[in-house]
C-alpha cells in the first residue's frame, strides 16, 4: 500500500473527479473513498479519465456496517462505480453496534475475499480489543485498521498494539484536527524549510502510520505528498508525539 493515500470525505459530483484527476496528476497511487462519501463513481471517471493502468492506483474503499447481510451486492456496486474487477482494500466503516454483527460482517468479508475480488480487508475506527474480537472468532487479523490519528492523539502503547498484530495503522484527519499554528509544529516547520501540515504529515510516516490528507486545492495536493526529501529527528519526533498531552 502507498504510505500517502488520497482521502476523498466531503468530496462530490465534479469537484471530487477534479481533486481525483489532479492528485493521481500530482504523483498519488492510493485513493481513499466509501460507499457513505457517494463519490465512488466520480472517483471510478478521474481514473479512467488520468490513463493510468488500474494496477498502478491502490483503491480503498469501505462498507457501511448496516449493509451487513448484503456485503456481496455492496461490492458489485462499489466495483461497478470505480470501473474495476477488484479492490485493493476493503475496510468495515466503523464497528457494529448489535451484538456479534462484526463478526458476522467481518466473515462475509473474508468470504468475498476468498471470491478474488477484494486483495485485501480490513476495519476503520475499530478499537484494539474489537480487533482481537474478530481475530480470535476468525483467525483472521485485518490488514488495516484505519483510525483518526494526528499529535493530539498520540499513542505508543495503541501504536504498538497494532504492530505486535501486524495490522497497518492508517491515520485520518490528522490535518484537520491538528492546530496548524501550533509554535511547535511551526519550529520545525521553518528548520526544514517545510509547512506545518507536511511536518505532521512527516510525523505520521515517522511513526509508520499511512496518511490519507484531503484537499480540493492543487497546492495543497502538491505539498500533501511532498514528503520524502526531508525527515524529522527522533527529538522533533518527540516533541510532537508530547502535543498529546499538553
Ligand atoms: N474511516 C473513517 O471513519 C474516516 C473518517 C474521516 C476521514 N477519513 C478519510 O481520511 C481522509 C482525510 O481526513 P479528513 O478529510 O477528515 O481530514 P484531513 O485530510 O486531515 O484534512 C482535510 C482538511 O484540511 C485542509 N487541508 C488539506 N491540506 C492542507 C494543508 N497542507 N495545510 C492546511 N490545511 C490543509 C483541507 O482543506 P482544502 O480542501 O480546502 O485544502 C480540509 O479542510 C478523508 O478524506 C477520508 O478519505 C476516514
Amino acid at each position: 500500500m502507498p504510505l500517502v493515500g488520497f482521502g476523498t470525505w466531503k468530496l462530490r459530483n465534479d469537484p471530487a473527479h477534479e481533486a481525483v484527476l489532479a492528485a493521481l496528476a500530482a504523483g498519488y497511487r492510493h485513493i481513499d473513498t466509501a460507499t457513505m462519501y457517494a463519490n465512488e463513481a466520480e472517483i471510478g471517471r478521474a481514473l479512467q479519465d488520468s490513463g493510468l493502468d488500474r494496477a498502478e492506483v491502490f483503491i480503498t474503499t469501505k462498507i457501511r456496517p448496516s449493509d451487513a447481510g448484503r456485503a456481496s451486492s455492496v461490492l458489485r456496486q462499489s466495483l461497478r462505480a470505480l470501473g474495476t474487477d477488484y479492490i485493493d482494500l476493503w475496510l468495515v466503516h466503523w464497528p457494529p453496534s448489535q451484538k456479534g454483527g462484526s463478526r458476522q460482517l467481518w466473515n462475509e468479508l473474508l468470504e468475498l475475499q476468498a471470491e478474488g475480488h477484494v486483495t485485501d480487508i480490513g476495519v476503520s475506527n475499530y478499537t484494539l480489543s474489537e480487533v482481537d474480537e474478530l481475530i480470535r472468532s476468525s483467525g483472521q487479523a485485518p490488514a488495516v485498521n484505519q483510525i483518526d490519528w494526528g499529535p493530539t492523539r498520540h499513542d505508543d502503547r495503541v501504536l504498538a498494539g497494532h504492530a505486535e498484530r501486524g495490522i497497518a495503522v492508517e491515520g485520518y484527519s490528522s490535518l484537520k484536527n491538528t492546530n496548524l499554528d501550533d509554535p511547535v509544529l511551526a519550529k520545525i516547520a521553518s528548520a526544514h524549510g517545510v509547512t506545518p501540515g507536511q511536518v505532521v504529515l512527516r510525523w505520521q510516516l515517522e511513526h509508520n502510520v499511512v496518511v490519507i490528507p484531503k484537499s480540493v486545492r492543487p497546492e495543497r495536493i502538491t505539498a500533501n505528498i511532498d514528503l520524502f526529501g526531508f525527515a524529522l529527528s527522533a527529538d522533533e519526533v518527540a516533541s510532537i508525539d508530547a502535543m498529546a498531552r499538553s
